[in-house]
């Protein structure tokens, strides 16, 4: 069984297919996620991680099926998406690194560990008492990337993390999210540059899965479908 399968997946969100008959195995380290707007990205992200049922067809994840077995899949999988504000829930950069750990039960002196060697890792280890609101956009992503990753998810599905970002943060956020090599990368981004550091890419077009393959190849495609 391949880490993240779906077999003829469709996704309806009110009157509209988002998502039509997807049938994929990935065990790719890191996926890329490409396509036009209101291609069906954030969708296939959302039915991967649990956050949307399929309306029918199958998807497992890990082994899992993400609406009936959500809270075992909740624990190996962490969220990032493109705006920050939102996902920054406590007053202070460590409270809120911290936040992320609640349903963990961890003894505080774990926690505040964890807490401390998360920050280290993002970056933010000299802002762990600053305000979290008064970060910057690019700090603010940090640590909400900080919040996934803390966690210790197997699998981390960012969705346009860098949307906001100008290059150098894009940067600092791409380098950890590339970083760990254990972790699987489920990554829906418009950087095509991002989409080519993946191990394989996956193209949507119109709701429907139009190829899956080697991230060059795939832009390659892309490129060639918008001049179409
Ligand atoms: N809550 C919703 N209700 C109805 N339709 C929706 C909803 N969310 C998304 N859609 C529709 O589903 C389709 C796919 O949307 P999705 O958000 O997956 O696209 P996307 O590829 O992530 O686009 P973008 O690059 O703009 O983020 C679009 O046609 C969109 O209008
Ligand atoms: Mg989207």
């Amino acid at each position: 069984m391949s880490a993240i399968e779906l077999r003829d997946a469709s996704v309806r969100l009110g009157d509209q297919l988002a998502l039509e008959a997807v049938r994929v195995d990935l065990d790719a380290r890191r996926i890329a996620v490409i396509g036009s707007n209101g291609s069906g990205k954030s969708t296939f992200a959302r039915l991967v991680g649990g956050l949307v049922g399929a309306s029918s067809g199958s998807v497992r994840v890990e082994g899992l099926d993400p609406i009936k077995q959500a809270s075992a899949l909740r624990r190996r999988v962490g969220f990032v998406f493109s705006n920050p504000d939102a996902q920054i829930l406590m007053p202070t950069v460590a409270e809120d690194a911290a936040f992320s750990l609640r349903a963990e039960r961890l003894p505080r002196a774990e926690v505040a560990d964890r807490v401390r060697s998360a920050l280290l890792d993002v970056g933010l280890g000299a802002l762990a008492d600053r305000s979290a609101h008064e970060l910057s956009g690019g700090q603010k992503q940090l640590l909400a990337l900080c919040g996934a990753l803390i966690r210790r998810p197997s699998l981390l599905i960012a969705d346009e993390p860098t949307a906001f970002l100008d290059a150098r943060n894009s940067r600092m956020i791409a380098d950890r999210l590339f970083a760990d090599a254990d972790r699987r990368l489920l990554l829906v981004t418009h950087d095509l540059a991002l989409a080519a550091r993946c191990d394989v890419a996956l193209l949507f077009i119109d709701g429907r899965l139009d190829e899956v393959g080697d991230p060059l190849q795939v832009i390659d495609r892309y490129e060639a479908s918008l001049s179409c």
